[in-house]
C-alpha cells in the first residue's frame, strides 16, 4: 500500500471515529449514576462503547475508502480482479472479535457478581406496588410505612418486591436499574445509593389506565437526616393514642395519584374528582359516609357516570379498618371545605 493510502484510511478513521465519539459522549444519553451499582454499570456501557466506536471506526475508514479509491470509471463493464481468501486477514477477524466479546463477558459478569453481593449490615424495605401506587416498608422500623423511599446514603439496601394486582416495574433512572414486580412472586433488588438527592421513582410496565401517574420520589438521605425521620416517624406510630392521619393513609395509598383533592395538594385526573364527594353521593343517592367507604372498598359497586370500571383497585379492601376509618373521615372533611 502506497504512503498516501494508509494517510487517506486512517485520516476517514479518525474522522469515523470522532463523530461517533462526539455522538456518545456530547448527547446526555444515561443520567448521572447515583448508586455504586449504577457506576459499574455505567462503566460498562463505555467499555462496551469505546470498543464500538473503534469498530465503527476501522469499518467506516475502509468502507469509505473502498467507495473513493476503487470508483469504476462509468464506462468501466469489465469484472474486478478475482480474489481467493487471505489466512492471515480471516484469522485477525475471527479472534479479534472472539477476545473483544469474551471481555465484555468478564466484565458483565464481575458487575453483576458485584452488584448482587449483600454486605453484612444490608438494610431490608418492602416494596408493594399496586395500581398506581407505590409503598414502602421498613421492617426494621416496625413496619413503618411511607409513601416516598427514604434511605440513608452509602447504605446497601435490598428492596423485596411485592405486586397486588398486576406486573409493574421499578425504576429509578440515576440507579440504573429496573425490576419487574410481578404478583405471586418476590423479585429483590439491591442498591447502594451514593449521592444525597431527590430521584424519580418510575413504573415502567404499563399496567392500566394510571400507569403515567404511577410515580413517586426516592429520598437519599445523609444517615443522621435518615436516622431523624425514622425516629420522627416511629415516634407518631407507636404513641399510646394512635390518632392514625387519614392525609397520610391518602398519601402512602397514592390515592393523589389518580384523584384531585385539594387538602392534598392532588390534581389526579383518572379517577373522580374528591373534592365533590357530597354531590357525587347525592347523585348516587347514597348517604356521604356509606358512599365514601364503599366507593373504596367496593369500588365497582358505583362508578361515576362518565368513568370506566375496573380502573379503581380493588385492594383497598385489604386496608385494616383503623386506617379506613381516619381515610373516609379525613375525604368527607376535606370535600366538605373544599
Ligand atoms: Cu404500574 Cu405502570
Amino acid at each position: 500500500m502506497r504512503r498516501g493510502s494508509v494517510l487517506a484510511l486512517v485520516g476517514l478513521g479518525i474522522l469515523a471515529g470522532g463523530i461517533a465519539a462526539a455522538v456518545a459522549v456530547l448527547l446526555p444519553w444515561l443520567p448521572t449514576p447515583a448508586s455504586r451499582e449504577a457506576g459499574r454499570i455505567d462503566f460498562v456501557f463505555w467499555f462496551v462503547t469505546v470498543i464500538c466506536i473503534v469498530i465503527f471506526a476501522v469499518v467506516a475508514a475502509g468502507i469509505l475508502y473502498a467507495v473513493l479509491r476503487f470508483r469504476a470509471a462509468p464506462d468501466d463493464e469489465s469484472d474486478g480482479p478475482p480474489t481467493h481468501g487471505h489466512t492471515g486477514l480471516e484469522i485477525a477477524w475471527t479472534l479479534i472479535p472472539t477476545l473483544l466479546v469474551v471481555a465484555i463477558g468478564i466484565v458483565s459478569a464481575i458487575v453483576l457478581a458485584k452488584n448482587d453481593a449483600l454486605a453484612k449490615d444490608t438494610m431490608h424495605i418492602d416494596v408493594t406496588a399496586q395500581q398506581f401506587a407505590w409503598s414502602f416498608q421498613y421492617p426494621e422500623a416496625n413496619g413503618l410505612t411511607s409513601g416516598t423511599l427514604r434511605v440513608p446514603v452509602n447504605r446497601s439496601i435490598l428492596l423485596t418486591f411485592t405486586s397486588k394486582d398486576v406486573i409493574h416495574s421499578f425504576w429509578v433512572p440515576e440507579w440504573g436499574q429496573k425490576q419487574d414486580t410481578v404478583p405471586g412472586i418476590h423479585p429483590t433488588l439491591h442498591i447502594t445509593p451514593d449521592r444525597v438527592g431527590r430521584y424519580p421513582v418510575i413504573c415502567t410496565e404499563l399496567c392500566g389506565l394510571g400507569h403515567a401517574t404511577m410515580r413517586t420520589y426516592a429520598i437519599v438521605m445523609t444517615q443522621k437526616a435518615f436516622d431523624a425521620w425514622l425516629h420522627g416517624q416511629t415516634k407518631a406510630t407507636s404513641s399510646p393514642n394512635p390518632s392514625i392521619s387519614g392525609a397520610a393513609v391518602f398519601k402512602n395509598n397514592g390515592c393523589e395519584s389518580c384523584h384531585t383533592l385539594a387538602a392534598a395538594g392532588a390534581t389526579g385526573n383518572v379517577g373522580p374528582d374528591l373534592d365533590t364527594l357530597p354531590q357525587s353521593a347525592q347523585k348516587a343517592g347514597q348517604p356521604l359516609q356509606q358512599f365514601v367507604e364503599t366507593s373504596i372498598t367496593d369500588p365497582n359497586a358505583y362508578v361515576a357516570p362518565g368513568y370506566p370500571k375496573n380502573v379503581m383497585p380493588e385492594t383497598f379492601k385489604s386496608l385494616p379498618k383503623d386506617q379506613l376509618d381516619a381515610l373516609v373521615q379525613y375525604l368527607i372533611q376535606s370535600s366538605k371545605k373544599g
